[in-house]
Parts: C-alpha cells; sequence; structure tokens
C-alpha cells in the first residue's frame, strides 16, 4: 500500500548501507511482554541507560504510546513511535506497535513499514486472540517471523504442546532455535540448538551469552554436572526429536514467511534476550523491495522513494503541526533536496527532517532504505489508503470525482469451494451479501459475528477465509 510517494533523480548505489541496516516491530497480545523485550532490547543497544522493568501496564494507562511515557520518564527526547539504535554495527530500526486492547488501523499500517517482527507470546497463555489478527497481517505480506515464548519463570504449557498450538492457531511453520529445560521454579535454562550452547538460568542475576556454556554434543557429561542428570537425558531427548521432527533450520524458508524460527526466555529476567538480538541480526531481512499501487520499487533502485505510514500529532502540545512517518523504501533522502509528491504532483522539500536515534531527536541530512524519517508536516501529508489512490487517479487521468461511502458490515471473508456450484449457489441466493474484489474472487460481507458462524454452519462445503492471501 504506497502512499504519499515520492521520488527524485538522482543515481546511486547504495548497498553497503542497507545491508546494515533491519527495521521491525514486536507484535505480542497485551500482557505478553512485548514492552519488557522492547526495553531490554534498547539497553543492549545503548539507546536508554537505566535497567529494571518499566511499569508498563500503568504506562499503558496514561500514554498513547507505550514509549512516550518511557521517554518522559528517562528524559529521552525521543518522537517514540521509532527506536533506532546501532547493535554490533546493525542499524536497528524498530517501530513501535501500540499497546491498544484492539487490533488498532495503526498497528495494521506499521506493520506496512517494516520488513520483519519479533511475536512475544506468553508461555503461560500460548496464543490469544491479538496474536491471531496480527499474525493474519503477516501472513498476508510473507514477513518474516521470529517467535518469543516469554514468561518461562513462570509454569507454563508443555514446549511442545505450545508449538503445536501456536502452529495450528497461526497456520505457520515453526523452527525451534532455542530449548527450555523446564518452566518455572524448575526453570533451568535454554540450550542454543542454534549456537550449541547452554545458557543457564539463575533468576537472581541476569544471565547473558556471555555466562552461557559451549556444549557441542549433548553427550557431554558436563551437561549432567550444570543441570542434572534428570534434566539433562529429558533434554537429550528433546533435542534428538526437535532434530528428527525440524532437521536443518532453512533461513530462506525464514525470510520467506513459511517458517518462524522460536526462542525461549524471560524479557523480565533479561534472560534469553541478548540470544534473540544476536540472532535476529544474523538471519533477520535487510530492507526488502516493495509493491505498491504503481509498480513495484527494487531496494536497490538508485532512485529515492518512500512512503508516509503514520502521522503523529506533534508531542509538544502548544505546536499544531504534527510528525509525519516516512519509510524510506530506496535511494537516498536528503535534507533540503526536492522530491515528488505524487498525490500532490508537485515537488516538495524538507528542512528539519529528523532522525529516531534513541538517545537524541537530530535532524539529519541524509537517510537510506529501511530508515524512518520523521518530517514536520503542516498539512501536506495524508495517510492515504487504497481508497485514496483510487479517488485521486480516478480524479486526475478521468476527471471522474467519486466520494466513497462505508457499509454496515462486519467482516469481509474469502470463499473457495471445490464444488463451484456451491458458490455459485450461494452467491446466487446472497446476492446482497457477496461481492466480487477486485481480483475476481468471490467475497461474503457478514453483518455480524451470528450471520457470519451462521453462513459458516449451514455451508460445511464452502471455505470462509478471512484473508484474500488464499487466492494468492
Ligand atoms: P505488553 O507490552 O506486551 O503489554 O507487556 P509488558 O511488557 O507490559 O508485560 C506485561 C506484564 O508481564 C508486566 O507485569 C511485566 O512485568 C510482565 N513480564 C514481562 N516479561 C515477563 C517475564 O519474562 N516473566 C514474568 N513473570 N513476567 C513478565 P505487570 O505486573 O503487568 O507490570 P509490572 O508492574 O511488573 O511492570
Amino acid at each position: 500500500m504506497f502512499l504519499s510517494y515520492l521520488c527524485a533523480r538522482e543515481t546511486m548505489k547504495y548497498e553497503n548501507e542497507i545491508s546494515k541496516r533491519r527495521t521491525f516491530a514486536i507484535i505480542s497480545h497485551p500482557d505478553a511482554g512485548k514492552t519488557t523485550l522492547t526495553e531490554k532490547f534498547l539497553l543492549f543497544g545503548g539507546a536508554i541507560q537505566t535497567a529494571g522493568a518499566v511499569k508498563s501496564n500503568k504506562i499503558k494507562k496514561h500514554a498513547t504510546s507505550d514509549f512516550m511515557e518511557i521517554e518522559r520518564q528517562r528524559g529521552i527526547s525521543v518522537a517514540t513511535s521509532v527506536m533506532t539504535f546501532e547493535y554490533r554495527g546493525v542499524l536497528i530500526n524498530l517501530l513501535d506497535t501500540r499497546g491498544h486492547k484492539d487490533f488498532a488501523e495503526d498497528t495494521y499500517r506499521t506493520l506496512t513499514a517494516v520488513d520483519s517482527v519479533v511475536l512475544v507470546i506468553d508461555g503461560v497463555k500460548g496464543v490469544e486472540e491479538q496474536t491471531r489478527k496480527l499474525m493474519e497481517v503477516c501472513r498476508m505480506r510473507d514477513t518474516p517471523v521470529i517467535v518469543f515464548v516469554n514468561k518461562l519463570d513462570r509454569d507454563g504449557k508443555d514446549p511442545f504442546d505450545l508449538l503445536d498450538e501456536i502452529e495450528k492457531e497461526l497456520k505457520i511453520l515453526l523452527h525451534p532455535l532455542s530449548w527450555p529445560i523446564n518452566s518455572g521454579k524448575d526453570f533451568k535454562g535454554v540450550y542454543s540448538l542454534y549456537d550449541k550452547s547452554l545458557l543457564l538460568f539463575n533468576a537472581n542475576q541476569k544471565a547473558t551469552a556471555e555466562d552461557s556454556v559451549q556444549i557441542d554434543n549433548l553427550d557431554d557429561p558436563l551437561l549432567n554436572n550444570l543441570v542434572g542428570e534428570k534434566d539433562a537425558d529429558q533434554l537429550r531427548d528433546d533435542a534428538s526429536l526437535i532434530d528428527g521432527v525440524y532437521g536443518n533450520f532453512d533461513n530462506e524458508a525464514y525470510l520467506s514467511g513459511i517458517k518462524a524460527p522460536v526462542f525461549f526466555g524471560s524479557a523480565i529476567n533479561n534472560f534469553g534476550v541478548k540470544e534473540l538480538l544476536d540472532t535476529f541480526i544474523r538471519i533477520s531481512p535487510e530492507p526488502r523491495s516493495r509493491d505498491t499501487t504503481a509498480r513495484h520499487v527494487d531496494v536497490q533502485e538508485d532512485k529515492f522513494s518512500g512512503f508516509i505510514f503514520k502521522i503523529h500529532a506533534n508531542l509538544d502540545p502548544k505546536h499544531r503541526d504534527r510528525i509525519a512517518f516516512l519509510r524510506v523504501c530506496s535511494g537516498k533522502f536528503e535534507r533540503n533536496k526536492y522530491f515528488h509528491h505524487v498525490r500532490l504532483d508537485r515537488d516538495v522539500r524538507f528542512s528539519n527532517p529528523y532522525s529516531f536515534l534513541a538517545r537524541d531527536k537530530d535532524v539529519i541530512e541524509t537517510a537510506y532504505p529501511g530508515d524512518v524519517v520523521g518530517l514536520f508536516d503542516t498539512g501536506n501529508f495524508k495517510i492515504g489508503d487504497q481508497f485514496e489512490v483510487i479517488q485521486y487517479r480516478l480524479l486526475q487521468e478521468y476527471g471522474a470525482s467519486v466520494q466513497f461511502n462505508s457499509l454496515p458490515f462486519y467482516k469481509a471473508c474469502w470463499l473457495t469451494a471445490e464444488d463451484k456450484s456451491k458458490l455459485e449457489e450461494f452467491t446466487r441466493f446472497k446476492t446482497a451479501n457477496t461481492v466480487i474484489d477486485k481480483d475476481g474472487h468471490v467475497v461474503y460481507l457478514a453483518q455480524s459475528d451470528w450471520f457470519l458462524n451462521t453462513e459458516i454452519a449451514n455451508n460445511p462445503g464452502i471455505q470462509f477465509h478471512f484473508s484474500s492471501e488464499i487466492h494468492k
């Protein structure tokens, strides 16, 4: 979905800049540990200095964004929503998906601007409502996902059962890259199947990779000394089962959004977090090419392009202007240079674009693919959607002014059926509730959950899909 799309006339190559950037979001059902994990990442990245738990649920009660409050409490001058930090030579742009209870439009838009996500799952509660919705969006876009199973310090589900549940409920294949030794009060640590190292848990000490013990061969008697014979044997059994079921890790399957690597840990105890971050920077995708409403934009192309995915009211209530968040897709963004604004069809330039480097809100001179730039906006930008692009093009290209009105439907479902006549019959009887999407596929529009469930029950020969990806 390309919104305010900008382009310039310049030819240069930026491969080195692209390869050192990672732009991602942490997503979760509320309370699974997203805020805590984000804070730990920021600590590792040196973006914030103070260790210790953020009173995150108190933050949510007051703030529109979790990080506004962290910012206020800690005196970090960031415009929240985007946190940029450097870790081991990699420039990481972490986009905040707010802590709303409901799946928000804002979250959806933010997910259009990332190249991958880390999905946090509460190891006690398993898959929850919002996890499903978020995953649906990721699946639609083939967004690479890393799963972090959190709260291992509490008595949780059996890890194999949990993996089964995640695979079934979220319709994604998994591949564990670490494995826990028990949970709750018996939690002893995690074994990294990727690095073949054992990280031992001690609730009073914050273990990190430096404390891990290399155990290349699980038959090593050292394992028995470290975790006891019973747990060592259990780990051996689990690891051989995992090996048999999952085989070797396939990074391509992860990058294409088919398989999600899984890590276990405890964010609040900073346990398993550094290992997650270390693996993340090794396997996660660089800024990727994008499809837009106009054309395919190759990340390597020299021409600058970007889109606005979010507009924020200024944090300073005395100022009416707003901050537009521009995700750079290709080429080089430069301060004070004229770029073409597609919707306005005129050239615009920005004298005070700023970056979101977490310690400072700096005016920047340049930005590259994957970066998010904050632009002061006095009304030039709009968060468009497809409808807006269509409206704009109809007016510009055909002189046809159109107005959109919304229909009173609660959910759209894409329909498929092995027996095509069943689908034809359904659409014949439900003309008021069926439409054809832009690709020619049948879509059922339900007035309410009750209507939807009734139709599903009454039409066993028809499959109801909650996203159009079924037709991909
Ligand atoms: P969210 O952003 O996904 O909504 O979750 P958040 O990080 O705010 O965490 C929700 C609650 O879960 C917080 O507790 C947090 O401390 C706790 N939590 C996060 N990670 C872990 C973990 O690894 N183990 C355990 N046991 N708890 C964890 P709270 O009581 O709601 O707030 P607080 O007063 O502790 O900050």
